[in-house]
């Protein structure tokens, strides 16, 4: 059945779902991603200001401040909080996975501004005390993401304390994600086969 559905595609339709299936694997997973791209640029050109390393996106960095600004969403800016320690949000550490033993070395980093006004961000992370974690050449990882007027930066120094490596968890839910993406692979051949 399978073998001669193939058999029947066009060459034409062939190529579109190759086309379809690289833009599908090569598109970013949101595209909602432009206000925390804006900050990294910003965060970077200060880390080379200071002639120190750009920090590297962190998967898991990002996993987890993902977490963090869902949890941080519903609250008013007037919560705003101080720097806290990734060990301190073990929620956010389960849910992505990572080994608790290297997170104590991570720093939360939580910012809020109505509406995210991208200059404000960007000085409240350069320009107040947080200035002093993008000062420190021993973070070398980053992630950001936003929530409502939250975003949040987690930091990564470059040691066992902080590496956030994967628990035991994550080959399980590595193949549950190349599941996902077969299925839906297989949903794009058969679409394209009804045309
Ligand atoms: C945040 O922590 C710094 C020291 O790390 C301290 O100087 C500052 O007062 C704290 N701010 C608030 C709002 O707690
Ligand atoms: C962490 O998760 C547990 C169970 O899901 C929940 O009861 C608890 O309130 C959560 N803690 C925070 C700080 O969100
Ligand atoms: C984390 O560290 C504790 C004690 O240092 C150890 O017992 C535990 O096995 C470690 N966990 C992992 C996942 O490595
Ligand atoms: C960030 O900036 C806003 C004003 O734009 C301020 O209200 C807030 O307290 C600042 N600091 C933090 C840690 O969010
Ligand atoms: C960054 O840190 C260095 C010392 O480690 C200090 O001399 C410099 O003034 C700091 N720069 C900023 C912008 O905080």
């Amino acid at each position: 059945m399978y073998k001669l559905a193939m058999a029947s595609i066009k060459p034409s339709h062939h190529f579109f779902f190759v086309v379809v299936l690289a833009i599908f694997l090569l598109s970013p997973p949101v595209l909602s991603d432009v206000e925390e791209d804006h900050l990294l640029q910003g965060l970077n050109s200060f880390r080379t200001s200071v002639n120190l390393p750009l920090f590297s996106k962190n998967k898991n960095a990002h996993c987890a401040a993902e977490q963090i600004a869902d949890d941080l969403e519903d609250q008013p800016c007037s919560n705003s909080n101080n720097e806290t320690r990734l060990s301190d949000h073990p929620n956010a550490t389960s849910k992505c996975d990572i080994d608790p033993n290297t997170t104590s070395d991570a720093i939360v980093l939580p910012v809020c501004v109505p509406d995210l006004v991208p200059t404000l961000v960007l000085t409240n992370f350069t320009r107040t005390h947080f200035s002093k974690y993008m000062n420190d050449s021993s973070f070398t990882g980053i992630g950001v993401s936003s929530q409502d007027d939250w975003m949040v930066v987690v930091l990564a120094p470059n040691t066992p304390s902080g590496s956030l490596a994967n628990g035991a968890w994550s080959w399980v839910h590595a193949k549950v994600g190349l599941g996902h993406y077969l299925v839906l692979s297989l949903l794009g051949l058969v679409l394209c086969l009804m045309q």
